[in-house]
């Protein structure tokens, strides 16, 4: 099996200091053989985060896929890497619904930093309104398409894939396992036949939305889900801990 990539997501969220304090309690506690643990953190607090971290992978919650220029506000894969990121979240829904992210951004900024030996952690998910349509297999399907448009095989097995229904994010609404299982598996079956099958199975598939130490158990039990993006929850060190260590 696999190891597990269980991702926190801190959002806009943590000064230096608060991340510094966190790291000082669960880093010496984040070491898991079967785990692969790590926490998004604002630009901000990456240089500390990465200092201070020891067993858990920091990541950056956004990056702009051109090298530089006249992007006012924006940061660069350059200068993610003189901190030594390794890891960007990219597509959260959050950035896609109040900051106009698209899927040829998302598409952009996954190429980008895979020509740069990164990992993109891509999100997709759909809104309340196209679950209760049915229409969740289809719209995450073509984001999947579009979000992997012209990555080879061998980059798009190094992609991490957060599934994150909107409608379970912050809600406390967790899809339940079924439901996550039933998407996590149309996701795969997309990648099987943009790519084949063998590579589809090697691409981990995170789920996220309310993700806690109360549900975490079942929905790693279920085949297609390789992880999980936690966000309120992984503010709170000690359910940071029970979330990375589920297994244990
Ligand atoms: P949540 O957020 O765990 O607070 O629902 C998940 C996310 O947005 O990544």
């Amino acid at each position: 099996m696999k190891n597990k990539v269980i991702f926190g997501n801190w959002k806009m969220n943590g000064t230096n200091a608060d991340i510094k304090a966190f790291l000082k309690t669960v880093d010496k506690k984040a070491k898991n053989d079967k785990v692969i643990a790590g926490l998004a953190v604002p630009f901000t607090a990456l240089e500390t985060a990465i200092k201070k971290a020891k067993n858990i992978k920091i990541a950056a919650e956004n990056v702009h896929w051109a090298e530089n220029g006249a992007y006012t506000g924006e940061v660069s894969i350059p200068m993610l890497q003189e901190l030594g990121v390794e890891y960007v979240v990219i597509g959260h829904s959050e950035r896609r619904e109040m900051f106009g992210e698209t899927d040829e951004a998302v598409n952009k900024k996954a190429l980008a930093l895979l020509k740069a030996g990164m990992v993109p952690i891509l999100c997709c998910g759909e809104t309340l309104e196209t679950y209760e349509n049915k229409k969740t297999n289809k719209f995450v399907s073509d984001q999947i398409k579009k979000g992997f448009k012209d990555i080879s095989a061998e980059d798009a097995k190094k992609v991490i894939i957060a599934y994150e229904p909107i409608w379970a994010i912050g809600t406390g609404k967790t899809a339940t396992p079924e439901i996550a299982q039933d998407v996590c598996a149309t996701i795969r079956e997309t990648l099987g036949k943009v790519y084949n099958k063998t590579i589809a199975k090697e691409i981990a598939i995170q789920y996220g939305g309310s993700v806690k130490p109360a549900n975490i158990k079942d929905l790693m039990k279920q085949k297609d889900i390789d992880g999980a993006l936690v966000g309120g929850a992984s503010l709170i060190a000690e359910d940071y801990l029970e979330l990375i260590n589920y297994n244990k």
